[in-house]
């Protein structure tokens, strides 16, 4: 069922049921951290292999200290400046935090999302939602309610429709246990302004995602995805082989950003065979985008 009531949503998940909820980034599959239940069948519903952590989300910044074991500098000031954001802090777990939300690490990744309905949930639910993104596992991210019902259906029992996620890729993941800090997964805010917070003390900037769970094909659509460095790379191939659908916004980050993922659904739902992709430049969102191109690419 598909709603924007905040009361419904409240009352199941206080029940320990699943809500999916809108973010700036894509759609989480959202059930109470602190229930056990809960959050096994979060798992169930998107057929993800049990080791891979979740992301613990909460209503404000004050909030970290409730989740982490202790709160390193950086990501305190990281916290502070992006948060409501596009940002996962990875941190030491405190100890009420429960394995089955972690896969049995001692860390605990935590988020403050920047959405108006998400936000007014968080705090009247007060704790914290474990959440992934809303699709069965291996699928790319949904952006809007649609993708989450075509992807989970009866598998969630609300989806918070709060519109199309205006950011369209998933929060960058900082690790703030280790110094110094590094990216796992490069995302909604590019390494570049995380880097300058930090004062240029920032590992992994320029890498592919680390996190677990993030396999090389992580992202793939059904399409074959072949990437080139320009439009006119991509005209050509697309002229010289049997056709091809061209993805191309790489003059908007922001936009290609936004609509990549509703552009690999759609060219599976029309049958395209051949996605060629140009990667938009290594700066800012460029990263994130590059690095989900880059898995829609392999096989
Ligand atoms: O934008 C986002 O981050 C979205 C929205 C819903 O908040 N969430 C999201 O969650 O993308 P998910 O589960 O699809 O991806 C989170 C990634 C996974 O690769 C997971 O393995 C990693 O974060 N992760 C979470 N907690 C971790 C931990 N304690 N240690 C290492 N990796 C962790
Ligand atoms: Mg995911």
């Amino acid at each position: 069922m598909t709603g924007s009531s905040i009361e419904r949503a409240l009352e199941i998940l206080r029940n320990g049921g699943l809500v999916a909820i809108p973010t700036e980034t894509v759609y989480g599959l959202a059930g109470d951290a602190s229930n056990e239940a809960a959050v096994r069948r979060i798992f169930e519903a998107k057929g993800r292999p049990a080791d891979h952590p979740l992301i613990v989300h909460v209503a404000t910044a004050q909030q970290l200290g409730d989740w982490a074991s202790s709160v390193p500098p950086a990501a305190a000031v990281l916290a502070e400046t992006c948060w409501p954001g596009p940002l996962t802090l990875l941190v030491s777990k405190a100890a009420h935090v429960l394995p089955v939300v972690t896969g049995g690490r001692d860390t605990v990744g935590i988020r403050v999302p920047a959405h108006p309905l998400t936000t007014e949930l968080l705090t009247r639910f007060g704790g914290g939602l474990a959440a992934p993104s809303a699709n069965r596992f291996g699928k790319v991210s949904p952006t809007t309610a649609a993708h989450v019902v075509a992807d989970l259906g009866s598998g969630v029992d609300y989806v918070l429709d709060g519109g199309a996620c205006p950011i369209g890729v998933e929060s960058t993941i900082v690790d703030c246990t280790t110094n110094p800090p590094q990216i796992l997964r490069p995302g909604g805010i590019g390494s570049e302004e995380i880097s300058a917070l930090l004062d240029g003390t920032l590992a992994g900037a320029d890498g592919p995602s680390r996190a677990p769970g993030m396999l090389a094909s992580h992202y793939a659509p059904t399409a074959r995805v072949m990437l080139v460095d320009t439009a006119a790379e991509a005209a050509a191939l697309a002229a010289n082989s049997s056709g091809g659908w061209i993805l191309d916004h790489s003059d908007d980050l922001s936009e290609y950003a936004r609509s990549l993922y509703a552009d690999l659904r759609s060219a599976d739902e029309r049958g395209v065979a051949v996605i060629i992709a140009v990667m938009p430049p290594a700066i800012g969102l460029g990263h994130a985008i590059r690095d989900r191109l880059g898995k829609a690419a392999t096989p």
